[in-house]
């Protein structure tokens, strides 16, 4: 029995949690019977209800969700990027669709080197050259066709009014745009876009209007995917590509698809997880790392002791250290997929753990694997209707606002990440991330990605769909959730709002919110032989989940996001 016929909206305070510092104090968390949406953007996650009360399911709410953060979030929503979702239909239908950028048929290995063979950041991350072909346009519309129930012009509607009308700017936003005046400069539709007509900035309240987006997404509502990937739209990109040599054709968006593919599935402690396969490599390191974790007992150990920590870090070193070389697109490299989430594995990945003295990440390399047969920003949404389908989605253009570059007369950011690919062996990126030969860059092959948008269940229900931004740390924003609600016993707004670290092999440190972990814990941990680093917030996890008798939303602290429930019986 569901106690609330309405929605109840609290904040909870988490002051007696002397752990946090203050940007981590709340949580916005909504309870409903009848749907939650929860994402970085009021806007989007009210245009994902909207569609709920309408009489869609949990993939028409993403969806519209999605299309309103490309218009309300332009950090990381986007037209002009790629992303990952995960869909589970309450009939135990379970599928990914990938819709990551890849690279144009023009790129080739060396494109981000220089004269000397070194590695130029500015033509990785801030030029022409560094955007895949887009993948979200066509990944919402797929998803959309296969599962949605309601119409394109429904699913679209809220994007497009707040494109053609505008909305006020949200302080953040205002904030992040104004900051990057630099950036809008440079190229005639980020000016257009992102500053005023006399070209001063955008402050908080003042009405963000963006008609070239808005003509983009009829385009998108009239002709479908056509209306992106051909067309006026397509002609508008290609235009921009050659204003800044850049290697996006015609047939490059022409021939753009997305793949369905089959999760990744696991278990830990008997909870069903299903997440997202290659090209992210989030899939296969979470379920690597729980079944290494699994092995422990983390309850008795409790959450942020020393020891924990210590043991969640050695897996997370140990995981990393097999992504920098084994990970990529599986359409291009034989990823021993099955290998690396099979459970006989982690218990030899695990055999040089030491639980006193932390090994050092030099010591540390890959697994041996047989080759198999052939076989900051993001942003993360999740949905639940009251049915139980639920929706994991991540979708990113790479670095905040992406390359910087607004496609002329068409109004949308471009990704940089090309910069995702490994572009010189030993060389990170902007993650700090390694890799090799497996995410080397080659013409329409799918850069690796940490994303990792993912859903728990138990006794056939979504107890928790979740996923985060945060490049490297994605994964282990994941795990941790995870492990917090499964090992911990808490619920999903305490699994949500808890201080995180996180481990990536290379370097070999472990980086911890500020303010989040006992002094003591950190000397401990250091005198096991750590280096801790801090960072003032690590991932924004926007989460729902089945709980019990009703349906929550939770929008993580870190961030200005919002969980949005449906307050009342859909009109179907
Ligand atoms: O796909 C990836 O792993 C990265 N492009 C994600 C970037 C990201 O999360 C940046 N946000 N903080």
């Amino acid at each position: 029995m569901r106690l609330d016929r309405l929605t109840t909206r609290f904040y909870c305070l988490l002051a007696s949690l002397a752990l946090l510092s203050a940007a981590h104090s709340t949580a916005n968390e909504v309870s409903s019977e009848y749907g939650v949406v929860t994402s970085r953007s009021e806007f989007a996650s009210k245009a994902g209800t909207q569609m709920l009360a309408q009489g869609g399911n949990a993939v028409d709410a993403i969806v519209a969700a999605g299309f309103a953060l490309a218009v309300t979030y332009p950090s990381a929503g986007n037209l002009g990027g790629g992303g990952f979702m995960v869909v589970r239909m309450a009939d135990g239908t379970t599928v990914t669709n990938d819709h990551r950028e890849m690279a144009p048929l023009a790129a080739y290995r060396d494109m981000f080197l220089d004269d000397d063979g070194e590695y130029d950041p500015a033509k990785a991350l801030r030029s022409h050259l560094a955007s895949g072909v887009p993948g979200s346009a066509a990944g919402l519309l797929d998803v959309h066709e296969r599962f949605g129930k309601l119409t394109r012009e429904q699913v679209m509607s809220e994007a497009i009014r707040l494109a053609s009308e505008g909305f006020q700017l949200p302080s953040d936003i205002a904030r992040q745009i104004a900051g990057r005046k630099d950036l809008w400069l440079r190229t005639i539709g980020s000016r257009a876009k992102f500053l005023r007509d006399d070209g001063s900035s955008f402050e908080e309240g003042d009405l963000f209007v963006q008609p070239d987006l808005a003509q983009t997404l009829m385009r998108i509502r009239e002709y479908g995917r056509d209306g992106f990937y051909k067309g006026k739209t397509a002609e508008l990109v290609v235009a921009e590509m050659k204003r800044g040599n850049g290697l996006i054709s015609l047939k490059d968006l022409e021939d753009y698809e997305t793949v369905w593919r089959d999760p990744i599935n696991g278990s830990y402690r008997g909870f069903e997880i299903i997440s997202m396969p290659p090209p992210s490599s989030g899939g296969v390191l979470l379920v690597q790392m729980l079944n290494m974790l699994e092995r422990f007992d983390l309850n008795s150990m409790g959450f942020a002791n020393a020891l924990t920590m210590h043991t969640m870090v050695e897996v997370e070193r140990r995981a990393y250290a097999d992504r920098a070389v084994h990970l990529g697109d599986m359409d291009f490299y034989p990823v021993p997929v099955s290998s690396l989430i099979d459970k006989k594995y982690a218990v030899s990945r695990i055999q040089d753990i030491n639980l006193e003295k932390s090994t050092s990440s030099l010591e540390i390399s890959a697994g041996e694997l047989p080759t198999p047969e052939e076989s900051e920003e993001t942003t993360h949404l999740s949905a639940i209707d009251s049915d139980g389908n639920a929706v994991a989605y991540t979708t990113t253009l790479n670095s905040g606002y992406g390359s910087g570059i607004v496609v002329e007369g068409a109004g949308f950011l471009l990704n940089n990440e090309m910069d995702d690919f490994s572009s010189k062996p030993g060389v990170p990126n902007q993650f700090g991330l390694l890799g090799a030969e497996a995410n080397a860059i080659e013409p329409r092959k799918r850069m690796l990605s940490s994303m990792t948008p993912t859903i728990v269940v138990s006794e056939n229900r979504p107890v928790l769909v979740t996923g985060s931004p945060g490049g490297s740390t994605i994964i282990t924003t994941v795990l941790q959730i995870v492990v917090n609600v499964i090992d911990h016993g808490m619920s999903i707004s305490e699994a949500v709002t808890h201080p995180r670290f996180h481990h990536q092999w290379m370097p070999d440190a472990i980086t911890v919110e500020t303010g989040g972990f006992e002094e003591e814990t950190a000397d401990q941990l250091r005198s096991m032989g750590h280096e801790i680093r801090e960072r003032r917030a690590i991932g924004d996890a926007n989460t729902a989940g089945w709980s019990e008798d009703s349906i929550i939303g939770v929008s993580d602290p870190r961030n200005q996001g919002f969980a949005s429930g449906l307050e009342a019986p859909p009109n179907n």
